[in-house]
């Protein structure tokens, strides 16, 4: 999208409903008034309601319901995150194309969403669903500036803003499955996957992978899965609209990840530990070199699931799959 554009929804967006005039949005934009017309009319042909009153000006009466860069950017109240925002209605996979820009130079806050993926990725190399329309498939391209071995704690910090923004926006109570499935009712509505190229003391960018299970009806959820996957219209038989949050996760990710650099972790440990699931129970943990039985005592200060041995003493685990009874 043009730059010219992203600056003219920024204004609009700022001015709330309010007008503002063709004039002004010229000199602010430094651009003809038949040029900001111009794009007043690719808004509308891309679904906003806009109008023009003469001597008052433009305003934007509604946004459109589908996911593009526009509706994005409409009215997103982010600083850094989601300035840039690269969008694909059909893509392979967001993370591969998040890593093509990244290594060629893509800012910090950068992001990739698709209404579609056709080769999605999750964890440990598993396959992920994204069908048209029904989802959030987000990649963020991050630059932080933190040692490599620190990264999964960002993993952890967008578990809790996808459960937290579950919460506050959707009236769910999600729980977060170790280290960073979200799950409502026990099954599965979300996951992350996060990667990341790094030298042995600096990151040089860090992708964080999110898919969301929106609207899918049971039907639409591949069958191989239906029983421990869902969706949020599953759950609440509402059908939402995924640009709204979008937003919220856009906003909230900013917001923590601005406060995790400074104040370091313990504030998502707390949040995490919130919607914990299974914690204080027995659990089966599966890591590459053994299976045992522990029980799950949280998140320790670092991210790691903390597992209680029979012989009272508590393991610190950092890659593992889990079970439960
Ligand atoms: C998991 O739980 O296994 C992680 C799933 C991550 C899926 C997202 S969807 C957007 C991004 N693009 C991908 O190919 N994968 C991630």
């Amino acid at each position: 999208m043009s730059s010219t554009r992203n600056k003219l929804i920024k204004i609009l967006s700022e001015k709330k409903g309010e007008y503002i005039s063709g004039q002004e949005l010229s000199e602010k934009l430094q651009v003809s008034r038949s040029a900001i017309w111009k794009h007043m009319n690719e808004l509308k042909k891309d679904g906003y309601i806009i109008e023009g009153v003469a001597k008052k000006g433009y305003r934007i009466i509604s946004a459109p319901k589908t996911v593009t860069e526009n509706t994005i950017m409409w009215g997103l109240e982010t600083k850094w995150l989601g300035k840039n925002v690269i969008h694909r209605d059909s893509i392979e996979s967001t993370q591969t194309l998040a890593h093509q820009l990244a290594l060629d130079g893509a800012k910090h806050g950068t992001i990739v969403v698709a209404n579609e993926q056709t080769k999605a990725r999750g964890r440990v190399s598993r396959k992920w669903y994204s069908p048209k329309g029904k989802i959030i498939a987000m990649s963020m391209i991050l630059r932080p500036d933190i040692l490599p071995y620190l990264a999964p704690q960002l993993t952890l910090l967008t578990a809790t803003v996808l459960a937290n923004v579950l919460d506050e926006h959707c009236g769910i109570k999600p729980q977060i499955k170790w280290p960073n499935d979200i799950l409502i009712n026990g099954k599965k509505v979300a996951g992350i996957l996060t990667e990341m190229q790094a030298e042995q003391d600096k990151v040089l960018y860090v992708i964080i992978g999110i898919g969301m299970n929106i609207n899918q009806t049971e039907n639409e959820i591949a069958e191989e899965i239906r029983n421990r996957a869902t969706s949020l219209f599953i759950e609440t038989k509402v059908e939402w609209e995924i640009v709204p949050i979008i937003q919220k996760i856009l906003e909230q990710f900013e917001k923590k990840y601005d406060a995790y650099l400074i104040e370091g972790f313990k504030d998502v440990k707390e949040t995490w530990e919130n919607y914990g699931f299974k914690i204080n129970e027995r659990l089966k943990i599966k890591t590459a070199k053994e299976t045992f039985e522990a029980i799950f005592r949280g998140i320790g200060e670092d991210g790691a699931l903390l597992a209680e041995k029979s012989d009272g003493s508590v393991e610190k685990i950092y890659s593992a799959e889990i079970a439960w009874f």
